[in-house]
């Protein structure tokens, strides 16, 4: 995928073919990972249940996930449900899994179209047998895909990673003398994966909400007021060039002009 392909699916002449233009390909994010909040917010503005805001988020994730394969994104992680979900009422956590069923069942012909490769990230195991059943349907149909790979995060916490990655370290048996970052990052559900560089939160809070805590150490945050069933093509391409300016140090110094040579 390229910009080509991200180009050919967008009107000609609209604002979002001039976003698009500006983006530099060789420097693209190579893992975004996406917050994706303020549905109740934006059901609540209209007067509709929350459910409403759930429903309408998914024309987001379709958008979302299209162009980013499209621009040629190495890895784009949603965060659909947290550990800390299930306390919400019982008849919202059925809509979202019946959302999430759904979504699978019609999207698959688009995710296999634009050669993406779907997993989830998270405690699966512990998701009802059906939704289970749907999203190894998914998993399997793409496993052969050699795009950009599409991570849903559900029944996803942070802490609950880490937790799992230690338990998995030490059953393998590792001497804990020979375990550092890199080999550590080997039991995380996102292995193999590289790390977000840059981090999208929608509907304005500037938290993390206990979202790939380990992973994005050294991404980039950037926070939208848009509440996420209005998030689109546009606004992720806002964010992909204003990550491009920012000045990534990972700790170090930016090494002057006079170090690199310049006069
Ligand atoms: C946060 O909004 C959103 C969620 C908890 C769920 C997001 C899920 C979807 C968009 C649908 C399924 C996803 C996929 C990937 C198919 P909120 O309810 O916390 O909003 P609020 O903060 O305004 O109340």
């Amino acid at each position: 995928m390229s910009l080509e392909q991200l180009l050919a699916w967008i009107p000609p002449g609209s604002p979002d073919e001039a976003l698009a233009r500006q983006v530099n390909v060789e420097q693209l994010p190579a893992h975004i990972a996406i917050i994706m909040d303020g549905n109740g917010r934006w059901a609540a503005q209209r007067h509709l249940p929350r459910v409403e805001g759930h429903r309408a988020g998914i024309d987001s994730v379709r958008d979302v996930v299209e162009t980013s394969a499209r621009l040629g994104i190495q890895v784009l992680t949603l965060y659909a449900f947290s550990v800390e979900n299930w306390k919400r009422p019982r008849t919202e956590v059925n809509v979202l899994m019946s959302l999430l069923k759904r979504y699978i069942r019609l999207e698959l012909s688009t995710l296999l179209k634009n050669n993406i490769r779907f997993r989830v990230i998270g405690r699966a195991e512990e998701l009802a047998p059906d939704v289970q059943q749907e999203l190894e349907h998914g998993i399997r149909k793409t496993e052969g895909n050699t795009g950009m790979l599409f991570n849903i995060a559900l029944n996803y916490g942070g802490r609950a990673e880490i937790v799992d990655a230690a338990r998995r370290a030490m059953a393998s048996g590792i001497d804990p003398a020979t375990l550092d970052e890199a080999k550590f990052s080997e039991y995380l559900y996102t292995a193999g994966q590289p790390d977000p560089d840059l981090l999208i939160r929608t509907s304005g809070e500037m938290r993390v909400s206990n979202f790939l805590l380990w992973q994005i150490a050294y991404a980039e945050i950037w926070v939208t007021d848009t509440l996420w069933p209005d998030f689109r093509r546009r606004d992720l391409l806002t964010a992909i060039l204003d990550y491009q300016k920012r000045d990534r140090r990972y700790g170090g110094i930016k090494p002057s002009p006079v170090a690199l040579g310049a006069k």
